[in-house]
């Protein structure tokens, strides 16, 4: 099953310079729960190790592309934009989203996608 992979200790470019603020990760984990359908999972980890580029997600399934992607603020509307985009890589055989079915949201996003193991 395509699932959502959420850093949940993720800060953005604002919380990365004033340390006083909460991470937005947790926030974002909630909002992705919120905006995803039954067709993809989606799960909290802490830190992907691209803690300059937060908050940042993955999207992977077994034997498909994996998607990372960062530079997320956590607001409801990335929610949707990262949702719509993992409900495509859920309907793709190979993982592969078209450019064109990109969401906007995601858009400028893209940190890595990583090929499938044999
Ligand atoms: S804290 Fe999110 S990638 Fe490190």
């Amino acid at each position: 099953m395509t699932t959502i992979t959420v850093c949940t200790t993720c800060r953005t470019a604002e919380e990365r310079e004033d340390r006083t603020l909460p991470p937005s990760g947790e926030a974002f984990l909630l909002e992705l729960q919120a905006a995803s359908g039954s067709g993809v999972a989606v799960r909290g980890t802490s830190c992907l190790m691209g803690c300059d580029h937060g908050c940042n997600i993955a999207v992977s399934d077994h034997g498909k592309l994996t998607y990372v992607l960062g530079r997320f603020g956590g607001s409801a509307e990335d929610a949707a934009a990262v949702s719509a985009f993992a409900d495509g890589h859920a309907a793709s055989a190979t993982g592969q989203v078209p450019f064109r079915q990109w969401p906007q949201g995601v858009k400028g996003h893209f940190i890595a996608r990583v090929p499938p193991l044999d």
